[in-house]
């Protein structure tokens, strides 16, 4: 794609322009976005970027490990791979608020580079993944007065104490056009086509408090989903799919007893950049058998229920 080629070259030469002999530090989420940020930032300039994966405890199933893989094996870009899981899930205790939860992730997140950028002597810039309806919805609503729907943990700026500015090569890009800059990178097709994954991960799909046992029943929920949704040929049909976590437990039977477990949300919408989004219409029978698998798979579950809503008025992520 040639429109793309031009792209990558003009952000080479604006990254190189504004970085000059700094170092940057760049997050990586697990995701397209910051994927494709730091892979176009690598070829800028080399070894002075650092790129930091920090596992915050709300990954998906095997997160780390598929994007250290990439990283470490498939580009061989050095990588950081923090666990401050523990950290992240102390500090998000007791937090129900979903906008306090976003504002803490973006708190630690910031720290932990901070601290990152310490370590190998201090970092003059930090790069991020941010797309253009990242920009956009952060500040205002398309059409309507100007509200903050979501803090997006990834953008609005640096604490003033920090001395690093911030590299956002992708800032002017839609989410389609991330995949094309992607593939042009030589990003491995199963990657570029990864469904979207927010910074603040498993936390907004986890309404009310966060605890380790319900984010461990939402990553196994979420990995029979997307496995079912694979195994059905359905995925590159859809923008997004994820289980939620329900904060409340309903009866059921099971067997000749009773059980007393927490609700499944399933979500799948079909969209272009994420701004509006149609839920999609599976057939029942599929809605069913992985309802099914969810319920005799995980432990701690024992209803399923799917999420029938646009946006607007709903958003995708339901915190
Ligand atoms: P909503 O829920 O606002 O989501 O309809 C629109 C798209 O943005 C993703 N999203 C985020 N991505 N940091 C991110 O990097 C965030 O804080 C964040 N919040 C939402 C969401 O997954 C969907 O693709």
């Amino acid at each position: 794609d040639w429109t793309m080629r031009a792209f990558r070259e003009e952000a080479v030469e604006k990254i190189r322009a504004q970085v000059g002999q700094g170092r940057v530090i760049c997050g990586l989420s697990g995701g397209v976005d910051s994927s494709v940020a730091a892979i176009l930032i690598h070829e800028a300039i080399g070894d002075q970027l650092t790129c930091v994966f920090v596992d915050h405890g709300m990954l998906r199933k095997d997160e780390g490990k598929t994007v250290v893989d990439m990283f470490r094996h498939h580009y061989n870009i050095p990588l950081v791979h923090v666990d401050a899981s523990k950290q992240f899930l102390s500090e998000l205790e007791g937090v129900t608020d979903p906008e306090a939860k976003r504002k803490t992730i973006g708190r630690l997140f910031i720290d932990v580079f901070e601290a990152e950028a310490k370590k190998i002597g201090g970092a003059d810039f930090l790069a991020q993944g941010t797309l253009y309806p990242d920009v956009i919805e952060s500040v205002s609503f398309t059409g309507g007065p100007s509200v903050t729907i979501k803090s997006h943990h990834n953008v609005g700026g640096l604490p003033d104490r920090m001395n690093m500015k911030l590299v956002e090569p992708l800032r002017e890009l839609f989410k389609d056009e991330v995949r094309l800059l992607g593939r042009e990178l030589g990003l491995p097709e199963i990657f570029v086509g990864r469904h979207p994954f927010p910074g603040p991960g498993l936390a907004i799909r986890c309404p009310g408090e966060i605890t380790n046992e319900k984010l461990d029943i939402l990553r196994e929920a979420d990995a029979i989903y997307i496995d079912q949704i694979r195994k059905a040929g359905l995925y590159d049909d859809i923008w997004q799919a994820f289980a939620v976590l329900l904060p409340v437990k309903t009866v059921g039977v099971m067997g000749d007893s009773r059980t007393y477990d927490y609700v499944v949300g399933l979500r799948a919408v079909t969209s272009t950049d994420g701004m509006t989004a149609d839920f999609y219409s599976f057939d029942m029978r599929f809605l069913g058998a992985t309802a099914t698998r969810i319920i005799n798979e995980v432990k701690g579950v024992n209803r399923v229920v799917y999420d029938v809503t646009s946006k607007p008025p709903g958003t995708i992520e339901w915190e």
